[in-house]
């Protein structure tokens, strides 16, 4: 009885030792993961922006930043690996303490005749059963931690909500004509209205009209355009399409309305046919080469060693910015959009062939069942020049709105870029 008490004893000692030990480690664990994010994100960037890093000859930086990631992250895993490697054998030194208390007291017992030499070894033996799934348990506990932790971070991710969120009866936006009002808008990406990025934007782009946004670097033209889908939300004012707020749609009866190529082509892994059916992954071969046609991208599709069929990507052909950017177009056409919006989707195709892409885009939009309201951020003037409405965008305000015949009577800063550009090189550049 007395040796039973004495194991009894041991129990709390290595309840508490666990519990110490979890209390501690997660902590850790989720430090562990977030070190491991940070380092993914670091990857990441690099894969995707490599020309970016590639062209203002930041390699060493960021492999510096890699480096920095991935110390870290080691060093992380070192205490962590630490603090396992005290418990394990701090679990087993209480065990063997178990078993010498037992011999001890049980032989001292055996001399004074209360006990038998049995019944000690008996007790030992239970006193090894009892406590090597304890062990077991004590073993367990880092992974246990390192699960929970990865849970926790898991159900953030999870949880995260994304910067626009769909309104509470939100309905589809049916039969959408494609007049877009842009009403007092004001943004800024942090929300404080100290700076915005676009101030007090008002106008109206009415049906089937062409709508070309000119502006140096950062004045918002990106911005401008990517409230549209509602890739972010205004700050104050309103964006409607067919005098809805955009905010009161839902959001993807609003974006499958819209087709957009951004400003940087993104295409995926996988073939040509792919990547132009990526918003509409059910079109016809017709459909897919009507609007490789209208990009201007089907004749050097077609010459690719597998036509459609050619993997592009990692391991698949390197196409040029431009063919990059058509396929970006036909993508965006493909999805038939009641709102067409190309952001400097031409700059790396050559002028021939962008006065090309224009005129077939005329087409295919004068030949759809729909009218198809289109924005163009274009830094040519040459690509502006037809447009019914030309935004020219300074930092973030409209400076000047009209058409190319009045805005060349009225506006200094247009009359400034026309004569800049067509003092230029033939390419407008
Ligand atoms: N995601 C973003 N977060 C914070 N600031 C941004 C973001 N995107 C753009 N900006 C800033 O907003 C301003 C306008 O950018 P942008 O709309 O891309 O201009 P443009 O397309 O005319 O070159 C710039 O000062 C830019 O640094
Ligand atoms: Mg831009």
């Amino acid at each position: 009885p007395r040796l039973a008490l004495l194991m009894l004893a041991f129990v709390p000692l290595i309840a508490g030792i666990v519990y110490l030990f979890s209390k501690k480690a997660r902590p850790m664990f989720l430090w562990v993961q977030r070190r491991l994010d940070r380092l993914n994100t670091v990857m990441q960037e690099n894969l995707a922006g490599v020309r970016v890093v590639k062209a203002f000859v930041r390699e060493d930086h960021e492999i510096e930043r890699f480096e920095e990631a991935n110390v870290r992250l080691m060093e992380e895993n070192i205490r962590v690996m630490r603090l396992i490697a005290i418990l394990v054998p701090t679990m087993t030194l209480i065990l063997n303490l178990g078993v010498i208390g037992v011999v001890w007291f049980g032989g001292l017992a055996t001399l004074s005749g209360t006990l038998t030499v049995g019944r000690v070894v008996a007790a030992v033996n239970y006193l090894s059963f009892a406590l090597f799934p304890l062990m077991m348990l004590a073993g367990m506990l880092g992974p246990i931690a390192a699960a929970d932790a990865s849970a926790e971070r898991i159900l953030e991710v999870l949880d995260s909500r994304p910067a626009v969120k769909e309104r509470e009866g939100s309905r589809p936006l049916a039969g959408a004509r494609g007049r877009v009002e842009f009403d007092r808008v004001w943004f800024s990406y942090t929300g404080d209205s100290s700076e915005p990025v676009l101030a007090d934007v008002s106008f109206v782009a009415e049906p089937g009209e062409t709508v070309a946004i000119l502006g140096a670097t950062g004045s918002g033209k990106s911005t401008l355009i990517h409230l549209i889908p509602r890739f972010y939300d205004v700050t104050s004012g309103a964006v409607r399409i067919d005098g809805t707020d955009v905010r009161d749609v839902e959001l993807r009866s609003l974006r499958s309305q819209i087709g957009i190529a951004l400003q940087e082509a993104v295409l995926f892994t996988g073939t040509v046919r792919e990547n132009i059916t990526y918003g509409r992954p059910d079109a016809t071969d017709e459909e897919v080469i009507a609007a490789a046609k209208a990009a201007q991208a089907h004749r050097f599709i077609e010459s690719l060693p597998d036509g459609y069929d050619t993997e592009i990507g990692q391991r698949g052909v390197t196409l040029s910015g431009g063919q990059r950017q058509r396929i970006a177009i036909a993508r965006a056409l493909l999805v038939r959009p009641k709102i067409l919006i190309l952001d400097d989707s031409t700059s790396a195709v050559d002028i021939e062939t962008e006065v090309r892409l224009q005129d077939a885009l005329d087409r295919l939009i004068a030949s759809s069942a729909h009218t198809t309201t289109r924005f163009i951020v274009a830094q040519r003037i040459s690509t502006v020049l037809l447009a019914d409405r030309i935004l020219v965008i300074d930092k973030g305000r409209i400076a000047a709105i009209g058409t190319h015949s009045e805005l060349i009577e009225e506006s200094p800063i247009y009359q400034e870029i026309y004569s800049s550009q067509l003092g230029g090189d033939a390419d407008g550049r």
